[in-house]
């Protein structure tokens, strides 16, 4: 259970940074460009949403599986996580679930934008915001050692 959600987890992070990557820069792009607001605009969002809320309910389940996750709390104590094994119990979940919800509170306001200026502003902040928190917490050195 364990291996097998954590092979999952690692496998979609490539799918959930990329979409994420590409969802922010391409509403900034547009947003600078003053571009119209197409169908494509509307897919690649929404695909960031799906792909992201599927990592959240498989790292949900990781977190209680993997010693790295709830256990290593549980075994060590808050104050005994040196800086890495905090990241990954207690940064890297939190800052995840917070992208999370930006992306979809994100999402669910610039569909009630009228223009396609404000609906491009709009996924630019907060899709931006996330990208920064999700990188900045990724278990970087042991996930492409
Ligand atoms: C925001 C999207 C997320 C991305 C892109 C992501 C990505 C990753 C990556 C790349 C790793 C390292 C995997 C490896 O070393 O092979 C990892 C580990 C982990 N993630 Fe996430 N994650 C996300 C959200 C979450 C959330 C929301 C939780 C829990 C609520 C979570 C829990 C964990 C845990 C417990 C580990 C350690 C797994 C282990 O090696 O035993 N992740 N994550």
């Amino acid at each position: 259970m364990y291996e097998t959600t954590q092979i999952i987890h690692s496998y979609w992070a490539y799918l959930v940074l990329l979409i994420l990557t590409l969802a922010t820069f391409n509403a900034l792009i547009k947003l600078l460009g003053k571009k119209e607001f197409n169908n494509n605009d509307l897919r690649i969002s929404l695909f960031t949403v799906i792909v992201s809320h599927i990592q959240l309910v498989i790292g949900l389940i990781l977190y209680f599986v993997s010693p790295l996750g709830l256990k290593s709390i549980q075994n060590n104590g808050m104050g005994g996580l040196d800086s890495f094994a905090r990241q990954v119990a207690v940064e890297h979940p939190f800052v995840g679930i917070l992208g999370i919800i930006l992306i979809t509170v994100g999402f669910s306001k610039h569909k009630k934008k009228l223009t396609a200026g404000k609906k491009f502003k709009t996924i630019t902040i907060y899709y931006f915001i996330a990208w920064l928190l999700i990188f900045s917490r990724i278990p970087w050195s042991t996930w492409l050692d």
